[in-house]
């Protein structure tokens, strides 16, 4: 039962998270106000706890850790329409709100004949939360189609727009990301095409679709390969808690990755941002130091994936942070590299 509700937002005190973060693990907010219309955002970051008070936005949590219970209020965008602005015939402007499901959002633009979101398909999680990290797979970042991210900017309290140069996204990153108290994403827009240069070079996409039969593959024949690839390789949330891959792939200077690859001739090593670093397989750097299958009570690395953290049951948030510490302490200690949490971490720190 909300303990306040308008046409515009609805407030519910004490609230439970346990099923509001994908890792399943038990936590309380003082307070959720769950937002319908954005209108509302002015006059909610009017009140004191809101404009001055921490304020964790919330979407799907499958990319967050809930090492406690979050402090001040949880802020939850729940509008889900999803509309064309703008439409050539060969490219498209889509402008989805925060709340749509993420793979929904995909379904939808391959149903309406656009490409450029096929290989990030079955990625769980929200819309807002896309620009955040700026998610990834499979050989596409979201930054590739984004247009515009549409937000509230709690420094002026007025509706903004940004350009992806404004966003200064990177691998698993952008400027949301280095100042998480500024910016409420209230809806993207993407510039989709209906051109159909699939990309399909990343390790595995090619041989799925040859496994399916395909072999000029259509952007939703793409994503049908992403999505079999995905449900044999990662965890289902749904039946194992768990946050996808725990760590980013660690970004090393160029000599860095010569030495590895000279004291370990199989250690993956992929191109970087530039021609002077290269990125490490945080996965196989974990295997190597024999992670993988590991389970302490209830707080565990998954058998299928050396990269997810899953909770078996009752596993805490502390007891999961707890348990990746020792993890990225046995990688340094072994190989001399630092590996960082994707999540954000809620009450606790790295
Ligand atoms: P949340 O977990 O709720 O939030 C994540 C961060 O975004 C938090 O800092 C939160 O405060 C912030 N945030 C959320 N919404 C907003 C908003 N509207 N405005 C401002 N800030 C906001 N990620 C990838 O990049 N590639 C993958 O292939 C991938 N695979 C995954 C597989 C599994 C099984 C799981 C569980 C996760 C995977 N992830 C992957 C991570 C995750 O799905 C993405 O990071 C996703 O974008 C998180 O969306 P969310 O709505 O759940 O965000
Ligand atoms: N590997 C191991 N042991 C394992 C698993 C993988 O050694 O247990 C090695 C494999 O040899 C492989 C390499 O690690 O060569 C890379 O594995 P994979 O292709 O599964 O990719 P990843 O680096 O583990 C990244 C993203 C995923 C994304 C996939 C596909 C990061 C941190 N993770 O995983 O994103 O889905 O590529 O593009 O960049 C996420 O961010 O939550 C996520 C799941």
């Amino acid at each position: 039962m909300p303990d306040f509700a308008s046409s515009q937002y609805r407030i519910v005190e004490n609230a439970k998270l346990d099923a509001r973060n994908t890792f399943g693990v038990a936590a309380r907010a003082p307070m959720l106000v769950e937002v319908a219309h954005t209108d509302a955002l002015p006059e909610l970051f009017g009140y004191a706890m809101l404009r001055e008070g921490p304020v964790l936005v919330l979407g799907g949590g499958s990319n967050v850790l809930l090492a406690g219970d979050p402090q001040g209020v949880v802020l939850a965008l729940t509008a889900q329409s999803i509309a064309l602005v703008e439409d050539d015939g060969d490219t498209a402007i889509v402008r989805a709100d925060a709340g749509v499901e993420w793979h929904a959002l995909v379904l939808w633009t391959l149903g309406h004949g656009l490409a450029g979101l096929e290989n990030l398909a079955l990625i769980p999680g929200t819309v807002g939360a896309a620009p955040i990290q700026n998610i990834g797979a499979y050989g596409v970042e979201v930054r590739d189609s984004i247009h515009a991210v549409h937000a509230f900017d709690r420094t002026t309290r007025t509706m903004t727009s940004l350009t992806p140069a404004q966003c200064a996204f990177a691998y698993r990153d952008s400027v949301f990301k280095h100042d998480p108290d500024r910016y409420v994403v209230t809806a993207v827009e993407f510039r989709l095409s209906r051109a159909t240069r699939v990309r399909i070079d990343y390790a595995g996409v090619g041989d799925e679709l040859a496994a399916m039969g395909i072999d000029t593959p259509r952007a939703s024949q793409v994503a049908e390969a992403v999505c079999r690839i995905r449900r044999r390789k990662l965890p289902d949330p749904a039946v194992i808690g768990n946050a996808g891959s725990f760590f980013k792939n660690p970004i090393v200077p160029y000599a860095q990755a010569e030495a590895l690859v000279a004291a370990h001739a199989h250690a993956p090593v992929f191109r970087g941002a530039d021609d002077d670093t290269r990125k490490l397989s945080a996965a196989w750097l974990i295997d190597q130091c024999g992670w993988k299958g590991f389970r302490e009570g209830d707080a565990g690395v998954a058998p299928s994936h050396a990269l997810v953290l899953v909770n078996h049951g009752r596993a805490t948030g502390a007891e999961l942070l707890s348990l990746a510490r020792r993890i990225a302490a046995s990688v340094h200690e072994r190989f001399g590299v630092a590996i960082e949490p994707e999540p954000r971490i809620v009450g606790g720190s790295w």
